[in-house]
């Protein structure tokens, strides 16, 4: 990871209003701290994101006050840009992207064969079509997300995704995004 200035900038998306943020970009920070103590990188600045709707005062009311990074919201979706081109040295977004951008559309047309009987979750479990409108649904979000912070993210940053769901369908995802990754990397090499 490199700087051009002495400043490295750490994102947690979809960061709620505390306190689990707090902890995390502590343990972020020290860690970077640590890894680049000789590198006179010194100061740190960390966004916090989350929806419009998120209740930033309260985030900001209860900011630790021996922190040692620069705070800064970010409001708007992480289903989109956030930030400008490679200025993100750090990404962290833990527990937000189970959040789909909308409820597929089928799932509310009686007349598709992926109609959710009026329910918001998945219960029928007798329908896999409620259950690919989901998984579609995701992917496309995710794509979105990626390609965003693939502009976002510096070269040689970072993006730590963690998910308290451990889904066949996460799984599915992330291993091919691992392979399109390796493609890439062959593509490069060969
Ligand atoms: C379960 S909370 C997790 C909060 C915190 N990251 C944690 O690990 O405790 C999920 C948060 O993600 C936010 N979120 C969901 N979808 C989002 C989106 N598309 N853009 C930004 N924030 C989003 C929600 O508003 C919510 O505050």
């Amino acid at each position: 990871m490199s700087s051009s200035s002495n400043t490295l900038h750490i994102a947690d998306l979809g960061c709620s209003v505390g306190p689990n943020t707090f902890i995390a970009m502590q343990h972020v920070v020290q860690v970077l701290k640590e890894k680049y103590q000789n590198n006179n990188i010194l100061e740190f600045q960390v966004f916090f994101n989350d929806h419009v709707t998120n209740d930033f005062n309260a985030l900001f009311r209860s900011l630790p006050i021996d922190r040692s990074y620069y705070a800064l919201g970010v409001p708007g979706t992480f289903h989109g840009r956030l930030f400008p081109s490679r200025s993100i040295h750090f990404a962290h977004c833990s527990s937000a992207i189970h959040w789909l951008s909308k409820c597929p559309e089928e799932l509310l047309d009686e007349k598709s064969p992926a109609w959710n009987k009026g329910s918001i979750h998945y219960v029928d479990t007798s329908n896999v079509e409620v259950l690919n409108a989901y998984v579609a649904q995701f992917e496309k979000d995710m794509e979105i997300l990626l390609n965003a912070r693939a502009e976002e993210i510096v070269e040689g940053g970072m993006i730590v995704i963690l998910s308290p769901q451990s889904s066949e369908c996460l799984v599915k995802f992330f291993g091919s995004s691992l392979m399109d990754l390796l493609n890439v990397l062959f593509y490069v090499f060969f």
